[in-house]
């Protein structure tokens, strides 16, 4: 069986801030085949990548990100809260990779000075408050990159994966040949195990629910769709995923996922 993909999940978050360039940057660094980040919109319309809803835990700002100018969200420090964030000695210097807000625009701009093809799955948040503008301003800034119909020399080959449905159909109908992830906390009632829905050639369930059911990766693969695996960070869990036969593991800790696999 093929070794999977792995994907840093919002960069090496377990050793860097989340989100952070330097996050990313590690990863790259550290030989992760792609990048996983989430993506929702400021006040002004900008792609950011943030988490949740509110800029409390990962910032030191108070209150929604979608309440805020792409300014105003620049002037936040979005690093100093995690314990990575602290020069050690023979690590990086501490510089405003670290702490600085990303936009996916400025991810994009530091994959593509990479040197090497990587991979990035873009998760888009919250399609049903942002009625559809987030996916729209996705496709735009893809589009004016040449991202949107992928091709296997590309630098950056760009994945969107979303919990809804919803915004998976809408990038369908916005850019039929950009891949697309369906993802699963529970396997809904209407999901059957064929061939996915609304054109989502990828399964993204969390590690819990496939430990929950062991014959849902074969059946999902079976039915000529791949399968992601979300977030793989513990020994156990990624024995249960390789054995299980994914094409992809996210982790928050690529350089250990790499090392158990080998490569
Ligand atoms: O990669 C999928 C995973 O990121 C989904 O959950 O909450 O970490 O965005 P969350
Ligand atoms: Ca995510």
């Amino acid at each position: 069986m093929a070794t999977p993909l792995v994907f840093a999940h919002r960069g090496a978050s377990y050793d860097l801030p989340e989100h952070t360039l330097a996050a990313y940057l590690r990863a790259i660094k550290e030989g992760a085949d792609g990048l996983e980040c989430d993506v929702r919109l400021s006040r002004d319309g900008h792609l950011v990548c943030v988490h949740d809803r509110r800029l409390d835990r990962t910032s030191n700002g108070r209150g929604l990100v979608s309440a805020r100018t792409l300014a105003e969200l620049d002037e936040l420090d979005y690093g100093s809260w995690h314990p990575g964030c602290v020069p050690a000695d023979g690590d990086e210097v501490l510089d405003d990779s670290h702490t600085r807000l990303l936009t996916l625009e400025r991810l994009l701009e530091a994959v593509l000075a990479a040197g090497r093809p990587v991979r990035l799955l873009v998760e888009t948040k919250h399609p049903s408050r942002y009625g559809g503008d987030v996916e729209r301003r996705l496709v735009a800034l893809l589009r004016r990159y040449g991202l949107v119909e992928p091709r296997p020399d590309d630098p950056v080959r760009v994945t969107v994966m979303s919990f809804s449905p919803l915004a998976v159909r809408r990038i369908g109908a916005l850019a039929p040949a950009l891949p697309t992830v369906l993802l699963l906390e529970v396997l809904p009632r209407w999901l059957r195990l064929g061939r996915l829905p609304f054109g989502a050639g990828i399964a993204g369930p969390g590690v819990g629910l496939v430990r929950a059911r062991p014959t849902l990766v074969p059946a999902l693969r079976a039915a000529g769709n791949q399968v992601y695996v979300w977030t793989v960070n513990e020994p156990d869990d990624l024995d249960l995923v390789l054995a299980a036969g994914v094409d992809g593991v996210i982790t928050d800790r690529p350089a250990q996922t790499l090392a158990r696999l080998r490569r």
